[in-house]
């Protein structure tokens, strides 16, 4: 995803799939004492000790860290018993690889360098504005909501554009439920979603000026009363990392990570389509819908398959990345009209 201007909103092939060793592995090895000559081939095969999980590299801040906010008593949450680990088909990718590996380019196009430069981002107190089409606009205090919210735990696969892909245990609730709340009228048609802009905080902001910040995304009415759909304020049952989009992001596990939008401010429903951060930047590359399909490649390479970030090994990447059944039907019509751009 990573786009550089001068070269017309390209990046190269070794950025989108990046190798197979992620975040501080290599740091987290030496702190073992088992980092020398010939890790590649070491790691290769390498699994997560447990007693490695969450040590970091003594002097250096951990990437593993919780918050501890008002409403962290409401986690760890109940789990769905119809999104366990085993309905995700592979183990839970431990949170020292998922919290040092994020894209957040709102702090730093740099994936592994994201969850060190969130440390002064300031996440309470917090406000979500629900707005536009609908007959309660409200503006919530991200706290109170979490707390009058039936949270529950999911265990859904992530899939990003650039063709990694974890399996997180998230806490939040059915956007639907929010939906419900505030009462769309019947001109509504699309739900907009924005990202805080606060780039004194958010140091990539100022890095990257050629973006058309702040980050926005965009769903269907229908898309969002999804049952997959889910606002989510914790990850690994308790209150959501900064760098996974603290405190309150967006989860909609059957497209590509990056209409997963972080840190939400700003839910509006609308009756045109609205502009979306990636489409805006690069309307060649990236599209409103973002359905996963392995049949449809990006422009510059194959999404016929997947990196897992803590292994290393390439899966078969599934349609609606093996939520069809769940969401199938929402497009059901579309493809004729719409084809390959259901999938971009
Ligand atoms: N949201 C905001 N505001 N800014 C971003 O850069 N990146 C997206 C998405 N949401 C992004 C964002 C992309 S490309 C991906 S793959 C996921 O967040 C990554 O989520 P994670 O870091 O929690 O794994």
């Amino acid at each position: 995803m990573l786009i550089r201007k001068r070269r017309g909103w390209e990046i190269p092939e070794r950025l989108a799939t990046p190798e197979d060793v992620y975040l501080n592995r290599r740091e987290i090895l030496r702190s073992m004492g088992v980092v020398g000559a010939g890790l590649g081939a070491f790691v290769s095969g390498f699994s997560w000790p447990s007693t490695a999980l969450g040590q970091g590299v003594p002097g250096e801040p951990r990437a593993v860290r919780f918050p501890d906010w008002p409403a962290a008593d409401q986690y760890p949450a109940e789990r769905n018993p119809l999104f366990g680990e085993e309905e995700a088909g592979r183990p839970v990718t431990a949170a020292d690889i998922t919290l040092a590996y994020n894209n957040f380019y709102e702090f730093r196009v740099d994936k592994r360098n994201v969850w060190k430069l969130v440390e002064r981002f300031e996440t309470r107190p917090w406000e979500l504005e629900v707005t536009g089409l609908v007959q309660n606009p409200q503006v919530f205090d991200v706290d109170d909501l979490i707390r009058s919210m039936p949270l529950e735990d999911r265990v859904y696969r992530l899939r990003c554009v650039e063709a990694w892909s974890a399996i997180i245990p998230w806490t939040g609730f059915p956007l639907k439920a929010l939906i419900e709340r505030v009462q769309p009228t019947s001109r509504a048609r699309y739900v907009a979603l924005t990202t805080l802009m606060r780039p004194r905080q958010m140091v990539g902001m100022q890095e990257q000026r050629h973006y058309p910040w702040p980050y926005h995304e965009a769903l269907t009415i229908p898309e969002a009363m999804n049952d997959l759909a889910m606002l989510v304020t914790g990850a690994y049952g308790k209150p959501l990392p900064k760098q996974m989009g603290a405190p309150i992001r967006l989860i909609v596990p059957w497209k590509f990570g990056f209409k997963n939008i972080k840190s939400l401010v700003k839910i509006e429903f609308t009756e045109e389509q609205p502009k979306t951060l990636w489409n805006t930047a690069n309307p060649r590359e990236y599209g409103f819908w973002a359905n996963i399909n392995p049949e449809v490649p990006h422009p510059r390479w194959s999404q016929a398959s997947e990196r897992l970030v803590d292994t290393g090994e390439r899966v078969p990447t599934q349609i609606f990345n093996g939520y069809g059944a769940y969401v199938a039907d929402l497009y059901q019509g579309l493809e004729k009209e719409l084809g390959d751009k259901l999938y971009r």
